[in-house]
C-alpha cells in the first residue's frame, strides 16, 4: 500500500524521491507525488501525478529535503488533489502519511478556519500540526498525533526547518542511517541503494533527522536510544535478472527458496499444544489451510487456520495452551498484526512465519521462523507461498517426531515441473474466456483456492477455487463449454472421487485441464489438458501441484496484456484493515 521516502543530506533530493517511489511500486498506488523544500527560497515545492510514478519525471524540484509518496486510495479517488504530499493552509507543512486517522472527520470539523483541498484523512493532519505548530515543528507533530485516532506512519517537514519529523503509529516505517544524509521509508527497498545501517520505529515514536543526525523521541518527548539494525541483502535481489517480469523471476526461484528455507533452523516447539490457531491473508492464508492438513495429519494436534480479518473479531477461544502461528511475507499485514495482538492478550504462544526481517510482526511474535524467499516483489505471492509451506512441514515434522518422506528432495521435483510443462500452449486455448473454476480435495483444496487467486489477481478473469466435493452443491450449474474447469487430480488417496467429479463435468461438456501425476495414462480420457507432476509422497503434492497454476496464472496475463507485477487495485503489503 501507501509507500513512503525522505531524504535529508547533501544531495539534491528529488532524483533519490524518484528513485526511492520506483522502488516502492511494487506494493501498490494509484498517484504519486514528491515535495521538496525549495534551496533558494526555501518555499515548498510540489509535483504530483495521477498513475505511475515515471510522471513525475518530467518536473525536478532542486533542494537537498524532501518527501515523496505513493497512494493506494482509501479516502477519495486517484486524484492529484488527493495525491499526497499534503500541504497546510499556509503551504509551509508537508505532510506524507500511510494508515488511516479514523477521527479525521471530527479533525476536520473543529479545524473551522481552515481552507481544505482533498477528500483525504491525511490532509487533516497538515492542518492539526498548523494549528499546533509555534516554532517547534517536533513538538508541534507530538501534540497532533495526541489528537489522532488510527494507523499512520508519518514524515513531515517545514519550510523554516531542516529537518524531517517522523511518526508512527500501526504502519510500517523505518530509517536509514547515512553518511551526512538521513533517509526515511515504508521499507527497506527504497533505501538499500544508500545505506544498509536502518532503525526501525516503533508505535508512538518519534524520529527527528537531520542532515547529520537521527534522534528518536516517545510520545512524550523522551529521548530514547535504539538499536541500528545492519540489514543483509543488496539490490540485485529487487532487479529482474534478464525475466520479463518479477513474478515469472521468482516463480523460477523456487527451488532455491525451498533448499534454504530447508536449512533454516527450527526453535525448539513444545509437543502438548492442545491446539494450533494459524492467521493470515490472502496467499499466506492458504498456505495456512495447506499446514492446518499437514500437521494434523502428522502431529494429530487440533489446527484451526483462519483469514486473519475473521480471526480478529470472532472472539476466539484461544489460550495459554494453545500456539497461534502468523504467515505473512511482509510481516506488516494489518490484520495479520492485529489477529496476532488478540492471541498474545489472551495468553497463547505465538510465532511468525515471515519473510521480512525485523518486520512488525516478526518482532511482535514470541518466536519467529524466517522463510528464506528473499524479497518478493509481485504483487501476486509465489515463491513466498513455497517458503511458507516448507516451514510448515518442517513444524509438523518437529511436532510429530517424524520425518517427512521425499522432503529433502523436493526443491528437484520442483524444478522438474518447472522444466517440463507445456504451459504456453494451454494458456492460449483458454486466455480469452471470462471464468474459471478451480478443484481439489483435502491437501490440494486449497492449492484450488491459491490457483484461482493467482489467476484472478493478475489476469482479471473471474475465478474461483472449490472442494471437488461441493460441485455439486452449486458450482456445476456454471459448467459450459465456456466456463473451464483445473482440476487437480495427482495419484492420492482421493484421486478415484476426483476423476467422479470430472467425469461429471465432462458429462456437461466442461473443459478440464488436470494436474496430475506424471505416467497417468488414465487421466487423459477426462482431461482435454493435462499439467504434469512427479510422483512423489502424497503429503508433498501441494508443493508441486501449485507451480503449474502459477504459471499458468502468468501465462494467460500475460497474453492479455495485464500488468502481471502491478494488478489493479492490489497492493502487495496490505497495511490498512
Ligand atoms: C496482499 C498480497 C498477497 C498476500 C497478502 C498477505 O493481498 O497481494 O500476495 O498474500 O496480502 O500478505 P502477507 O504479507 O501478510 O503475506
Amino acid at each position: 500500500m501507501c509507500g513512503i521516502i525522505g531524504y535529508i543530506g547533501h544531495k539534491q533530493a528529488y532524483d533519490i524521491l524518484l528513485e526511492g517511489l520506483k522502488r516502492l511500486e511494487y506494493r501498490g498506488y494509484d498517484s504519486a507525488g514528491i515535495a521538496v523544500q525549495d534551496s533558494k527560497s526555501h518555499k515548498i515545492e510540489l509535483n504530483k501525478a495521477v498513475g505511475h510514478v515515471e510522471k513525475l519525471k518530467k518536473k525536478e524540484l532542486k533542494g537537498t529535503i524532501g518527501l515523496g509518496h505513493t497512494r493506494w486510495a482509501t479516502h477519495g479517488k486517484p486524484t492529484l488533489e488527493n495525491a499526497h504530499p499534503h500541504l497546510d493552509c499556509s503551504g509551509d507543512i508537508a505532510v506524507v502519511h500511510n494508515g488511516i486517522i479514523e477521527n479525521f472527520l471530527e479533525i476536520k470539523d473543529s479545524l473551522k478556519n481552515h481552507k481544505f483541498v482533498s477528500d483525504t484523512d491525511s490532509e487533516v493532519v497538515a492542518h492539526l500540526i498548523e494549528k499546533n505548530y509555534s516554532g517547534d515543528l517536533r513538538q508541534a507533530v507530538i501534540d497532533s498525533i495526541n489528537e489522532l485516532y488510527g494507523t499512520y506512519a508519518l514524515c513531515v517537514m517545514h519550510k523554516d526547518h531542516d529537518e524531517i519529523v517522523v511518526a508512527r503509529n500501526g504502519s510500517p516505517i523505518v530509517i536509514g542511517i547515512g553518511d551526512n544524509e538521513n533517509l526515511v521509508a515504508s521499507d527497506v527497498s527504497a533505501l538499500v541503494e544508500h545505506t544498509k545501517r536502518v532503525i526501525y520505529l516503533d508505535d508512538l515514536e518519534i524520529a527527528v533527522l537531520k542532515k547529520d543526525s537521527v534522534e528518536i523521541f516517545d510520545k512524550n518527548g523522551k529521548r530514547i536510544d535504539k538499536k541500528e539494525t545492519v540489514i543483509d541483502w543488496d539490490l540485485t535481489h529487487a532487479e529482474k535478472a534478464g525475466y520479463k517480469h518479477f513474478m515469472l523471476k521468482e516463480i523460477n526461484e523456487q527451488p532455491d527458496v525451498i533448499r534454504n528455507t530447508l536449512n533454516v533452523e527450527l526453535p525448539e516447539i513444545k509437543k502438548d499444544y492442545k491446539n494450533i490457531f494459524i492467521a493470515a491473508c490472502g496467499t499466506a492464508w492458504h498456505a495456512g489451510l495447506v499446514g492446518k492438513y499437514i500437521i494434523e495429519k502428522q502431529a494429530r494436534i487440533p489446527v484451526h487456520a483462519e483469514t486473519a480479518s475473521e480471526f480478529r473479531y470472532s472472539n476466539p477461544i484461544i489460550g495459554k495452551d494453545d500456539l497461534f502461528i502468523a504467515i505473512s511475507q511482509s510481516g506488516e499485514t494489518a490484520d495479520t498484526l492485529a489477529a496476532l495482538r488478540l492471541a498474545k492478550e489472551n495468553g497463547a504462544k505465538t510465532l511468525g512465519i515471515i519473510n521480512v526481517m525485523n518486520s512488525t510482526i516478526a518482532r511482535e511474535c514470541d518466536d519467529v521462523i524466517y522463510t528464506r524467499a528473499g524479497i518478493e516483489i509481485g504483487v501476486a505471492s509465489t515463491k513466498a507461498y513455497t517458503s511458507q509451506l516448507i516451514v510448515l512441514y518442517m513444524l509438523a515434522e518437529q511436532l510429530s517426531g517424524e520425518s517427512i518422506e521425499g522432503l529433502e528432495n523436493v526443491a528437484s521435483n520442483v524444478q522438474e515441473v518447472l522444466e517440463k510443462n507445456h504451459i504456453s500452449d494451454v494458456a492460449k486455448k483458454y486466455f480469452r474466456v471470462y471464468n474459471f473454476l478451480f478443484i481439489g480435495r483435502n491437501l490440494n483444496f486449497p492449492t484450488a483456492l491459491e490457483g484461482a487467486l493467482k489467476l484472478k489477481e493478475i489476469s482479471y478473469i473471474h475465478a474461483e477455487g472449490y472442494a471437488a466435493g461441493e460441485m455439486k452443491h452449486g458450482p456445476i450449474a456454471l459448467v459450459t463449454d465456456q466456463v473451464p474447469t483445473v482440476a487437480i487430480a495427482p495419484k492420492d488417496s482421493v484421486y478415484s472421487k476426483m476423476v467422479s467429479n470430472m467425469q461429471e463435468i465432462k458429462a456437461r461438456n466442461g473443459r478440464i485441464i488436470a494436474v496430475a501425476t506424471e505416467g497417468d495414462k488414465q487421466i487423459t480420457q477426462y482431461a482435454d489438458d493435462v499439467l504434469y507432476i512427479p510422483n512423489v509422497n502424497e503429503l508433498l503434492t501441494p508443493l508441486l501441484t501449485v507451480i503449474p497454476l502459477q504459471l499458468l496464472a502468468y501465462k494467460i496475463a500475460e497474453m492479455r496484456d495485464c500488468d502481471v507485477d502491478k494488478p489493479r487495485n492490489l497492493a502487495k503489503s496490505v497495511t490498512v484493515e
